[in-house]
């Protein structure tokens, strides 16, 4: 049994205990739809705040949609398109305050309104994005961003 009680107010020591938890999660295990599984099943724990959180993975050139805590979600993202297609086609972290003044923004979820999509990259390709979606505006600021690319770099390792 794991029970990660993440409970820090202060963002640093937040995110230091919520990449510990995910290390320790992910340490010894290859497989990469598991270790996404219980990456986005710790996140929507220890994260107060979101209505989506989980992956689309690069197949062949297009973001299909991976293990997620959630509502069911759009299935295929072409690269390019809205905050997930942006960020595989970018390599560069999307933090969006308001999706709706968004080129492009795909309403999987009408709840939605913030978002942070993190490029999980390895050998300089993106192999797969981790899309946090809230439904209160700007919810992520600086330091969830940075807290949330040390998280992207374990995930990097991992999948
Ligand atoms: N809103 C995202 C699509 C994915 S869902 O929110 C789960 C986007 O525009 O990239």
């Amino acid at each position: 049994m794991y029970d990660f009680a993440i409970t820090a107010d202060d963002k640093s020591t937040f995110y230091r205990d919520l990449a510990a938890a995910l290390e320790s999660l992910v340490a010894g295990e290859p497989d990469a739809i598991a270790n996404m599984a219980n990456a986005a099943a710790l996140i929507w724990e220890s994260v107060p705040g979101l209505n989506w959180a989980g992956f689309y993975r690069n197949v062949g050139g297009e973001l299909v949609l991976g293990p997620f805590q959630g509502r069911a979600a759009c299935i295929r993202i072409p690269f390019g398109t809205g905050v997930c297609g942006a960020a595989a086609a970018t390599g560069q972290v999307q933090r969006v305050d308001d999706v709706h003044a968004f080129p492009g923004h795909i309403a999987c979820d009408a709840a939605s309104i913030s978002e942070l999509v993190l490029p999980i990259a390895r050998d300089d390709e993106v192999i797969a994005v981790l899309d946090l979606d809230s439904p209160h505006a700007a919810r992520f600021d600086a330091e969830d961003e940075a807290g949330f690319v040390a998280i992207a770099a374990i995930l990097a390792r991992a999948l």
